[in-house]
């Protein structure tokens, strides 16, 4: 906290809050893309937001993919063996170290909780996955799990990095940024102003449910996500923001 003063973070944290409509907004020092020291600050202090928020029994977690959402889960230093913790949304064509299905595994045994899973196939139609839901009872209690969860805690993308690390093709990457996307959260590709361009079909929450969400906290950091940032805020259902130095100051350059 003294450090934080000392670099007038505590006031841009008010600051940010209050400009970007957030509960509250927690900046740590220093640059999350250069230095991975201010990458595992980053997952700590979204732990302990965890903490204090994992105050009751039974409660679900519901979490994204993404490499700041491994961090978090390996900074999780509590127990809370009541929890269930649930991906966010299953199958958006990550890496399996990063998809949400295996940090919920990770952050579940951490917790000493349980975990449940999504196995949806990448890219299917709306159709196939509609047939797909409804005859799985496993994927709607899931689901179900997964809309009324008590803490969403998930990460923040540039657009055009998010839909290339999805394998997208050129073309659509090319016609997803012209249309002026350029941030990605929960499988939205959405404007600076927060208009959705683009949503994957997948089982899970989307943005625009997130008021039945008990708490939604975001986690992202560096520089070139301060767009992404601002642009997923303005999209809506956030509460909280943890962010780095570096992305906090982008983002007060450019709200
Ligand atoms: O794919 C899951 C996801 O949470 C995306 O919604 C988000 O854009 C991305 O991961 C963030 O990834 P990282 O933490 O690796 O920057």
């Amino acid at each position: 906290e003294y450090i934080k003063a000392l670099h007038g973070l505590t006031t841009l944290e008010d600051e940010l809050s209050e400009k970007l409509g957030l509960k509250q907004v927690i900046i740590i020092p220093g640059d999350s893309d250069s230095d991975t020291a201010v990458r595992r600050e980053l997952g700590r202090a979204a732990a302990n937001v965890l903490a204090q928020y994992l105050n009751k029994n039974d409660m679900i977690v519901a979490v994204s993919g993404g490499t700041i959402m491994a961090n978090v889960a390996e900074a999780i230093h509590f127990t809370q063996p009541s929890v269930t913790v649930v991906p966010a949304r299953g199958g958006l064509g990550e890496k399996v170290e990063n998809q949400a299905n295996t940090i919920a595994a990770a952050m579940a045994t951490k917790l000493g909780g349980k975990y449940r899973m999504i196995h949806v196939p990448e890219g299917i139609s709306e159709e196939m996955l509609g047939v797909m839901v409804a005859n799985n009872s496993n994927i709607l209690t899931v689901a179900d799990m997964i809309k009324h969860a008590d803490v969403l805690i998930h990460g923040i993308g540039q657009a055009q990095e998010m839909a290339v690390r999805r394998g997208f093709d050129d073309e659509f990457v090319s016609k997803l940024i012209n249309s002026g996307a350029v941030g990605e959260a929960l499988g939205h590709y959405c404007t600076v102003e927060g208009k959705n361009i683009y949503i994957t079909s997948s089982v899970g929450l989307h943005l625009d449910d997130l008021a039945d969400v008990g708490v939604v906290v975001a986690v992202a950091g560096g520089q070139r996500k301060a767009k992404a940032i601002v642009a997923v805020t303005n999209a809506g259902g956030q509460d909280i923001l943890i962010t780095d130095e570096s992305a906090a100051k982008a983002i007060q350059s450019i709200i």
